[in-house]
């Protein structure tokens, strides 16, 4: 492939329709590595590429891989009906270069939600197939007994699923908390299991995908961090 033009590199990042990227650069609103750049045709390599634009500094990347540490209130879907999209908490150049959630958590669940442009990943991980294990720590409304814990262990049946599902591990790490670790990401399948089981999730937050911990990232409720290599490699991408 050629070397892309400066305008056709800023679309790619999210900066907007390519007519509206030549007329940012026209007016320099953009420097490449540093230096203010006015003609659109130029082709910088894009490798360790440093734009500014507007004065802010972005390092060029050909995909993102995102993690957001999710709050309530706000909706996966995308077209959000009820409450702000998780988009809006990202930069907004994220949702013009197409960045969506890799599966969904429900509104009122918190934790760790991925985001990416590529497709490829994006299919990867919500693949049925991957089986990448996912941690959530449940707050019950009951107290947790060792009852709830074997169940959950040993499996219990949804409604509209043809054979019991079961937790990969189950902890009780509280009186009302329960970490559980699945392999499926069945429709509110943390709440359901629960209240199949006969107690009721009252908060949910989900703590780990594959390897990859929430809280090693360090990100407070509605952060978001770029995600690297070794990042990609704990969920079994890289
Ligand atoms: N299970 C649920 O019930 N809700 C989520 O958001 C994720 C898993």
């Amino acid at each position: 492939m050629g070397k892309l033009t400066l305008d056709r590199i800023l679309q790619s990042q999210g900066f907007g329709s390519r007519k509206w990227c030549r007329e940012l650069i026209e007016d320099g609103e953009v420097a490449v590595n540093g230096e203010a750049v006015t003609d659109y045709r130029k082709t910088p390599d894009t490798n360790g590429l440093k734009l500014t634009v507007f004065g802010e500094e972005w390092a060029y990347r050909e995909r993102v891989y995102v993690a957001l540490n999710k709050p309530a209130n706000y909706e996966c879907s995308r077209k959000p009906s009820h409450h702000p999209g998780v988009l809006t908490l990202l930069p907004e150049q994220f949702a013009w270069r197409d960045v969506q959630p890799v599966g969904r958590l429900d509104h009122d669940t918190t934790g760790l939600l991925l985001l990416s442009d590529d497709g490829a990943f994006i299919h990867a991980q919500s693949s049925p197939r991957r089986h990448v294990p996912k941690r959530y720590l449940a707050t019950t409304h009951a107290p947790v007994t060792d009852e709830l814990v074997a169940q959950l262990l040993a499996g219990v049946q949804l409604h509209d699923e043809p054979a019991p599902l079961h937790a990969l591990s189950c902890l009780r790490r509280d009186e009302r908390q329960v970490e559980i670790v699945l392999e499926q990401g069945k429709y509110h399948q943390v709440k359901r299991m629960l209240a199949a089981a006969g107690n009721h999730c009252d908060a949910l937050r989900r703590v780990a995908i594959g390897g990859l911990e929430l809280a090693a990232l360090g990100l407070e409720e509605g952060e978001w961090c770029y995600l690297e290599q070794e990042h990609l490699a704990l969920l079994g991408n890289a």
